[in-house]
C-alpha cells in the first residue's frame, strides 16, 4: 500500500518549508476572524496540490538543488488556498455540517460568517499573487476558480433537473476538480521556469489525475467503510448523479430509469431510497464500472509521466497515481 508520506518523501523539507510560509503569510485582522481562519487552516487534508505542485517542480526543476525555493512555495500556497476556500463554500451550499471528521465552518460559525471567510482567504490569496508580480502564475490560477464557479453552477443545475449525461459528468468534474489539479502541477513547472511545453504537459497530467481522482471521490461516496471523514451517500441526498449511479442509469430500461430517478428525487429527506439507490449502484456493478473510468485516465496520467527520465519525483508522480486509485480516504 503506497502512503502519502511515501509520496511527499522526495519534496517532505519543501513542503514542511511550505507550512511555515502559509502560517507567515495567512494572518487575519480581529480575533473572531482569526480563530476562523486558524480553524480552517489546522485541518487542511492530505495535501495532494501543494504536493503535487513540488513534485511537478523538482521533476521539470533544470538543476537540482538543495530547497525548491519561495516561488514554489508560492504557486503552492495560491492553489491550496483556493482548495480551502472552495470546500468553505462548498459546504455552505451543500448545507454540510461536517468536513474531515469534524464540523464544517458553516456548522460551527454559520453560513453567512463561513462565505466570508472563503471570500478573505480568496482576497488574501490574490493579494499576495499579485504583489509577487508574478503575473502569469496569478492568471493560472485565476482561470481555475472561474472553471470551479462553472462546475459547482452547471452540476447544481444538472442536479436539479436530472439531466446529467456522461459528457455533462465528466465536464463537471474537470471544472470542479481536474482543473485544479492540472494548475497545480502546471504552476509547479512554471515556478522553475520549465519550457512552455512541459508546463502545459504538466497541466495534462494534473487533469488527467484530477479526473481519476474525483472518480474515486464519488466512487467512495457509496462505500461506508470508507475512511473520508464525510458522511456516506450524500451525493444521492444532494441529488448528483455520479458515475456510478450514471453508468446504472445507462444500462437499465426506460421504465426502471425513471424509478430510479424518482427514488433519487426523494433522497435528501428518505433515507430508505438512498438505501435502495445505494444498494442497486453496488449490485448493478456500478462502482466497477466507474474504477475502470478512473483506470483510464491513471493510465493516460502515467502516460505523459513516462515522457520524463527516472527520478525520485517521476516515481513518486507514479506513486500518486497509484494511490488514487487505491485510497480510501
Ligand atoms: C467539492 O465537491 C467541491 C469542489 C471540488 C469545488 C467547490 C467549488 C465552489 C464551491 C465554487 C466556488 C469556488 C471558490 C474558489 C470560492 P463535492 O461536493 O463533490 O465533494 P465533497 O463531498 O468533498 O463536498
Ligand atoms: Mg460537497
Amino acid at each position: 500500500m503506497i502512503t502519502l508520506d511515501i509520496i511527499r518523501k522526495p519534496v517532505a523539507a519543501d513542503l514542511e518549508e511550505f507550512d511555515a510560509f502559509v502560517a507567515r503569510q495567512f494572518t487575519a485582522e480581529g480575533d473572531l476572524l482569526e480563530e476562523m481562519l486558524r480553524y480552517a487552516l489546522s485541518s487542511r487534508g492530505k495535501g495532494i496540490r501543494p504536493t503535487l505542485v513540488m513534485l511537478s517542480a523538482a521533476m521539470n526543476a533544470p538543476v537540482k538543488t538543495e530547497r525548491l525555493g519561495p516561488r514554489v512555495s508560492l504557486a503552492a500556497m495560491l492553489v491550496e488556498m483556493i482548495h480551502v476556500a472552495s470546500l468553505i463554500h462548498d459546504d455552505v451550499i451543500d448545507e454540510s455540517a461536517e468536513r474531515r471528521g469534524r464540523a464544517s465552518v458553516n456548522a460551527r460559525w454559520q453560513s453567512r460568517k463561513a462565505v466570508l471567510l472563503g471570500d478573505y482567504i480568496l482576497a488574501r490569496n490574490m493579494n499576495i499573487g499579485l504583489s509577487s508580480g508574478q503575473f502569469d502564475l496569478v492568471t493560472h490560477v485565476c482561470n481555475s476558480i472561474t472553471a470551479l464557479c462553472e462546475g459547482e453552477i452547471f452540476q447544481s443545475d444538472c442536479a436539479e433537473k436530472q439531466n446529467t449525461t456522461r459528457q455533462s459528468y465528466l465536464e463537471i468534474i474537470h471544472k470542479k476538480t481536474a482543473s485544479l489539479l492540472g494548475t497545480s502541477a502546471s504552476v509547479g513547472a512554471l515556478a522553475v521556469r520549465a519550457p512552455r511545453e512541459r508546463v502545459e504537459l504538466m497541466r495534462n497530467f494534473g487533469e488527467a489525475l484530477g479526473m481519476a481522482f474525483q472518480i474515486q471521490d464519488d466512487i467512495l461516496d457509496f462505500s461506508p467503510s470508507a475512511r473520508t471523514g464525510k458522511p456516506s451517500n450524500n451525493d444521492l441526498r444532494e441529488g448528483k448523479i455520479t458515475l456510478p449511479l450514471l453508468d446504472v442509469l445507462e444500462r437499465v430500461d426506460a421504465e426502471r430509469r425513471s424509478e430510479l430517478l424518482e427514488r433519487l428525487a426523494r433522497c435528501h429527506e428518505d433515507e430508505e431510497s438512498v438505501a435502495l439507490l445505494q444498494r442497486t449502484v453496488v449490485e448493478e456493478g456500478g462502482l466497477e464500472a466507474a474504477a475502470r473510468v478512473m483506470q483510464g485516465y491513471l493510465r493516460r496520467a502515467l502516460d505523459l509521466l513516462s515522457t520524463y527520465e527516472d527520478s525520485p519525483a517521476r516515481t513518486a508522480l507514479a506513486n500518486l497515481c497509484a494511490y488514487v486509485a487505491e485510497r480510501d480516504r
